[in-house]
């Protein structure tokens, strides 16, 4: 793994050419999304400013333009019209002020009026690199023209840790007031949020408090990306807990999970009415974010970082890593989260292929405790949706297997226990093994179907019509491009166009 100097990693990018040549080189990788957001060069991680505005999609990510390393942190900016088709228009937001001079860090967006108003993180060091979290603002017209505020609306409160960032922003209709959540540890290192207050989006901010979440003061050291919405009524948390494990996710520290609950702006208080619950019980899954100015009162479009923090995957070798989830429209169903990829994405499936199933010979693939596996013949297409719809009993679906269905990315599901088995232990690039390689879950009701989209270098999975999502990172070399499953399914595969430009607009 190559080792990056502070400079390296905090070098000011002064215009395209300074990375035209690794575009360049870049664009030959074999595992160039086809349908995902994803960097030009370099590093792609957290979703940021994601909103609906003049009648488009805006999603930023954060981005270092250098190599696949957290450095000098950019908004980069796509825009589309379907949530699928994603036109590249260059650097949003650049780090060019005292308060930001280390990076825009994570933050969020709302449309107020005629423009989409901006609330991110400076990232400011001093010169002996000691941290200062700046709160800043920025102002977007339909032009695109952005404009940042001079100064940040707020500091950090030094009786929390520096750790204060992500700013969310909400407007509260009931209370006439804008409301931003910012992600935060206590001195004693506990996460938690931070609540400000305003009645105006560019000033009067307030330090309301720190949030009230009953039985979660001690839920891992910080809560990066906090993020509120509302669904059918119901108030949605969404954060990403670190520096904790938590039950079923090997050795990670990092997860993101959400609560349901009522959201008290009085005493800023988030009462729950369940258990917390992961929003994607997949490897690769962190700091999700959903869209403002959606206006349905029964769904959020949500979009997430396919991968975490301090994991390393195969692609860093040639200077770029990472991607944004497929957009999820999230709903309520019996008091938990279903989430759907945007049903844009089904207007871009090509002609249905046959997949070709063909017996196993007994030694070919058979697997011991669900009967026989059927292998594929046909080679799935790299950018695809394979949808498999189970009769009762357990269940296999081999992903990214060979020819002969050896190897893969292994779906077991054990009906008697309804537990869901996934590991890619059998893939030839395998990365981030001491973190995890396999983990277990247990779908809300009897399996009967995964529809999996499939990208050059992702994998979600969407159990029972979204009941459970699952998304990895998958490096499938040339070879493992075939499935094999259990003879109780039904196969359909249908090819996905390509949707993302991934033109070089900087
Ligand atoms: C989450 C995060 C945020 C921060 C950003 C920096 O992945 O650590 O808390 O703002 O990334 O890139």
């Amino acid at each position: 793994m190559r080792q990056w100097t502070l400079e390296e990693r905090y070098r000011i990018l002064k215009g395209p050419e300074d990375i035209r040549d690794l575009y360049d080189r870049i664009q030959g990788s074999f595992y160039r999304q086809r349908y995902h957001v994803q960097p030009i060069t370099g590093l792609s991680s957290d979703p940021n400013g994601f909103a609906f505005y003049e009648g488009k999609w805006h999603l930023f990510y954060q981005w270092c333009p250098w190599g696949a390393v957290h450095g000098l942190k950019y908004w980069y900016h796509a825009v589309s019209a379907d949530l699928m088709s994603w036109e590249n228009c260059g650097v949003g937001i650049w780090p060019d002020t005292f308060f930001d001079n280390k990076g825009c860090h994570s933050g969020s967006a709302i449309a107020s009026g005629d423009d989409l108003y901006f609330f991110y993180t400076g990232n400011h060091r001093d010169e002996n690199w000691v941290r200062t979290p700046f709160t800043c603002a920025a102002r977007m017209n339909a032009d695109g023209k952005l404009e940042k505020l001079e100064k940040p609306l707020f500091g950090p409160r030094d009786d929390y840790a520096e750790h204060q960032r992500d700013p969310k922003i909400i407007y509260v209709p009931e209370k006439k007031k804008y409301f931003i959540f910012i992600g935060a540890q206590t001195l004693d290192k506990k996460g938690t949020a931070l609540i400000y207050e305003s009645p105006d989006l560019l000033s009067g901010w307030q330090f309301a408090g720190q949030l009230n979440v009953p039985g979660y003061e001690d839920f891992g050291g910080m809560w990066e990306c906090p993020c509120i919405v509302r669904i059918s009524g119901k108030d949605v948390l969404i954060f990403s807990p670190q520096y904790t494990t938590l039950p079923g996710r090997g050795n990670s520290t990092n997860h993101n999970v959400y609560l349901i609950g009522r959201m008290d702006y009085d005493t800023l208080t988030f009462t729950p009415e369940s258990d917390f619950q992961y929003l994607d019980y997949g490897f690769d899954f962190y700091a999700a974010q959903c869209c403002a100015n959606v206006e349905d009162p029964d769904k959020a479009i949500l979009v997430s970082w396919i991968g975490l923090p301090d994991n390393h995957y195969p692609t860093e070798e040639e200077d770029w890593e990472g991607s944004l989830t497929l957009p999820r429209e999230l709903r309520i169903r019996d008091g938990r989260l279903v989430q759907t990829p945007v049903s844009s994405i089904f207007s871009f499936r090509e002609a249905e292929l046959d997949p070709d199933l063909q017996p196993a010979g007994a030694d070919d693939g058979a697997q011991e405790d669900t009967g026989r596996l059927l292998v594929s013949g046909a080679q799935l297409p790299r950018a695809c949706e394979l949808e498999a719809v189970f009769q009762d009993g357990s269940a296999d679906l081999n992903l990214f297997t060979r020819k002969d269905g050896s190897g893969g990315f292994t779906i077991h599901y054990d009906a008697a226990a309804r537990l869901m088995t996934v590991s890619r232990t059998g893939m030839e690039k395998r990365f981030n093994e001491n973190v995890f390689e396999t983990i277990s879950f247990s779908p809300e009701t009897d399996l009967k179907k995964i529809s999996a989209f499939i990208d050059s270098c992702s994998v979600e999975l969407f159990i029972n019509d979204g009941e459970k999502t699952f998304t990895s990172h998958i490096y499938p070399t040339a070879e493992e491009h075939h499935f094999a499953v259990s003879e109780n399914a039904r196969v359909k595969v249908w090819g996905l166009k390509t949707t993302v430009t991934d033109k070089f607009v900087v």
